[in-house]
C-alpha cells in the first residue's frame, strides 16, 4: 500500500511482500515524484499558502499525532519491536518536533544586505523543491516527523521512503497529514527496497534534495547518485562509534546506569549508542563489576509487557549481524563477562552483553555493532583518551562523566563529534542541532535545519525613483554635455563614475555604469533609467 496524492494506491507492479510493502518501488517513485512536482508548481494550492498557514497545518498535524498516540505506538511496537513505553515517549518527542517546526515556518527569512552599490540587496528564501526522504527502521516515527515536518515548514513537497522493515507508521502519519489539510501530492509515501525505490529517488532528476538516515555504506552510494544525476543536495546521518569517557572522579551511581542505557536502549539500535566505553584506570575494576551487575539485571522480553527494558532486534538479519560481532569480540581476545547469546528461538531477543579489556584495534571497538553490546576499554590520562576517542572514522556523538569542569570542557572542545554530552547522555531536543563529523554524515538536522530545505536568491535592486521622472533629474557633481549627434552609445566620465548611455530624442537612457572604485562593477541598466534631457544635461542622482 502506498500513499500518493493523498490517496491509497497499490504498487504499479501489483507486488506485495509479507511485512506489507510492495517489492519494487521504481514505477511508484515516478508517480510519487510527479505528484510532488505538481504540488510544487508555483500556482499550486500548497505554494499559495502563506508561511504562517503552513505553521497552522503543522500544529494540526501535531494535534492528530497526540490524538492517535496510542494507535501509532501500538503500530510501531508491532512493526519495529521497540518497547511500547518507549514509543509513547517518542510520540511525545515527535509532537514537540512538529510544534517546533510549525513555529519556525514563518520565522526563517532572508536578509537585506548593506551593499556598497546604490539601491538595496536582499536574499529571498524559497523551498528547494521536491525532496526525497529516506528513513531507517530504528526510529521510524521520530525520523519521519523530523524530516517531514522540517521540509513542510520550509515549503517543500516530498516523497518519503520508509525502511522496508518498518513501513507502517509512515503510512499512518501520511494519512494524518492529509487529515490535517495538507494538499494532495505534498507528502507521498512509497514503500519499497533501497536499491530499487530508494535508488530511483536518489537518481531522480526532479528530486532537489535527499535527506537520508542509515548506514555509511548506503550514504556513500547516495552521494554518488546525487553527483551522477542532478547534483541534488544531500543531508546524511550515518551512525557512529561514539566514545563515552568515565573519569576517576565520576559518580559511579550515576555513570554506570547512564553508560548502560547509552548502549542497551532500543537494543543498541541507536546511531549515537555509547559503543566505546573508556573507563579510567583507578575505577576500572569497580566500574566493570557494577556494569556487569547492571546488565545482568536488565529485563528482556515482549516489548508490550510493562517492566521489560529491552525488546527484540528488528529482524533476524540484524540479530545475526550482532551475534557475528560478539563472536569476533571473543575471537579477538575481548573478555566476555555476561550475555552474548540469543534468548529463546522465537523473536530476535539478545542478552545484554558486556565485554571488558577491549582494545582499540579490535573489530568491536571499530565497527558499528547496532546491538546491546557494551565494550569497555581502559585509559590512564585525559590526553591519551582524547586521541583514542578521535581515532575513528566516525564522529557523531561523545560523552564524558567527570566532576571537573576543566576536564569536561577540554574534552568537549577537542573530541571530534557533532554532539557532546557531559554528565548525561541521549539529551535530544528539536531546538538543538544534530549531525556528525567525518563519516557520520553531512549537514545538520533539527534546530534551523529548515534552511537546508530552502535555497535563496540574492537580488540587487537599483534605485528606481528617477524612472521616467524629469523632476528627479537632480544634479550630481559637475554637469556634462551629451553629444547627441547620433544614436550610438556614449560614454561619459563623471568623477569616479563612468556612464554608458544612449540619447533617444530628448531623453537619455543609461545603459550601464561603472564605479571605478569597484572592480568588475559594470551592471547593465538598459530600460532602467530614463530621464529627460535638459538644456545642459546633468546626470540624475541614482
Ligand atoms: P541501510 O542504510 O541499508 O538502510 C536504510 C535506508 O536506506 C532504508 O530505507 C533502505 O531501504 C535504504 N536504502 C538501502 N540501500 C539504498 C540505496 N542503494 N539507495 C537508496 N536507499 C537505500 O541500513 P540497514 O541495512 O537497514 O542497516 C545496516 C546498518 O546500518 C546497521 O547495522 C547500522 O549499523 C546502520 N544503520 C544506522 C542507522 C542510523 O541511525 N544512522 C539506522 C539504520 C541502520
Ligand atoms: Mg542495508
Amino acid at each position: 500500500m502506498l500513499f500518493i496524492d493523498n490517496e491509497w494506491v497499490d504498487a504499479e507492479s501489483g507486488k506485495t511482500f509479507e511485512t506489507v510493502s510492495p517489492i519494487d518501488g521504481k514505477a511508484d517513485v515516478e508517480k510519487a515524484v510527479a505528484a510532488a512536482r505538481r504540488a510544487f508548481h508555483r500556482k499550486s494550492e500548497w505554494r499559495q499558502l502563506t508561511a504562517s498557514a503552513r505553521g497552522r497545518l503543522l500544529h494540526r498535524f501535531a494535534d492528530l499525532i497526540e490524538r492517535d498516540g496510542e494507535y501509532l505506538s501500538t503500530l510501531e511496537t508491532t512493526d519495529n519491536g521497540m518497547l511500547y513505553a518507549m514509543c509513547r515517549h517518542m510520540i511525545h518527542g515527535a509532537v514537540s518536533t512538529v510544534r517546533y517546526a510549525a513555529g519556525l515556518a514563518d520565522k526563517v527569512h532572508g536578509d537585506t544586505i548593506p551593499s556598497d552599490f546604490e539601491g538595496f540587496t536582499y536574499t529571498l528564501r524559497q523551498p528547494v523543491g521536491v525532496c526525497g526522504l529516506i528513513l531507517p527502521w530504528n526510529g521510524p516515527i521520530g525520523l519521519f516527523v523530523n524530516k517531514v515536518a522540517t521540509a513542510l515548514a520550509a515549503g517543500c513537497t516530498m516523497v518519503v521512503k520508509p525502511a522496508e522493515q518498518t513501513p507502517l507508521t509512515a503510512l499512518a502519519l501520511a494519512a494524518l497529514l492529509a487529515e490535517a489539510g495538507v494538499p494532495r501530492g505534498v507528502v507521498n509515501v512509497v514503500n519499497g527496497y533501497g536499491p530499487t525505490a530508494g535508488a530511483a529517488l536518489t537518481h531522480h532528476p526532479h528530486v532537489a534534495k535527499v535527506s537520508f538516515t542509515g548506514s555509511l555504506e548506503v550514504g556513500k552510494i547516495i552521494q554518488q547518485a546525487a553527483g551522477a544525476s542532478n547534483l541534488k543536495r544531500v543531508t546524511l546521518e550515518l551512525g557512529g562509534k561514539s566514545p563515552l569517557v568515565i573519569c576517576d572522579d565520576a559518580d559511579l551511581n550515576v555513570a554506570v546506569p547512564y553508560a548502560a542505557e547509552g548502549v542497551f536502549t532500543l537494543q543498541g539500535q541507536v546511531c549515537v549508542a555509547a559503543s566505546r566505553l573508556f573507563v579510567q584506570s583507578k575505577i576500572y575494576d569497580e566500574f566493570v563489576k557494577r556494569a556487569v551487575e547492571y546488565a545482568k539485571k536488565r529485563k528482556v522480553g515482549n516489548p508490550f509487557t510493562e517492566g521489560n527494558q529491552n525488546g527484540p532486534q528488528v529482524d533476524e538479519e540484524m540479530m545475526n549481524k550482532v551475534l557475528g560481532y560478539i563472536e569476533k569480540g571473543k575471537a579477538e581476545g575481548a573478555k566476555l563477562l555476561t550475555g552474548g547469546q540469543r534468548i529463546g528461538t522465537t523473536g530476535y531477543y539478545l542478552e545484554p552483553t558486556v565485554f571488558a579489556d577491549v582494545t582499540d584495534d579490535m573489530t568491536i571497538a571499530k565497527e558499528e555493532i547496532f546491538g546491546p553490546v557494551q565494550s569497555i576499554l581502559k585509559f590512564e590520562t585525559l590526553d591519551e583518551v582524547i586521541d583514542r576517542a578521535n581515532d575513528t572514522n566516525y564522529g557523531l556523538a561523545a560523552g564524558i562523566f567527570t566532576n571537573n569542569v576543566q576536564t569536561a570542557l577540554q574534552f568537549s572542545n577537542l573530541v571530534e563529534a557533532g554532539t557532546v554530552w557531559v554528565n548525561n547522555y541521549f539529551t535530544f531536543e528539536p531546538r538543538i542541532p544534530f549531525g556528525g563529523f567525518k563519516d557520520s554524515g553531512i549537514g545538520r538536522e533539527k534546530e534551523l535545519s529548515v534552511k537546508g530545505y530552502q535555497r535563496h536568491t540574492s537580488t540587487h535592486v537599483g534605485k528606481m525613483s528617477c524612472l521616467n521622472s524629469p523632476t528627479s533629474a537632480a544634479v550630481v557633481g559637475s554637469p556634462f554635455i551629451v553629444d547627441d549627434s547620433g544614436d550610438d552609445s556614449k560614454t561619459v566620465e563623471l568623477g569616479k563614475l563612468t556612464v554608458y548611455l544612449r540619447v533617444l530624442g530628448d531623453s537619455v537612457r543609461v545603459l550601464a555604469c561603472r564605479f571605478f572604485s569597484h572592480q568588475g562593477g559594470v551592471r547593465p541598466k538598459e530600460d532602467c533609467f530614463c530621464f529627460s534631457l535638459q538644456k545642459e544635461p546633468t546626470l540624475v542622482e541614482w
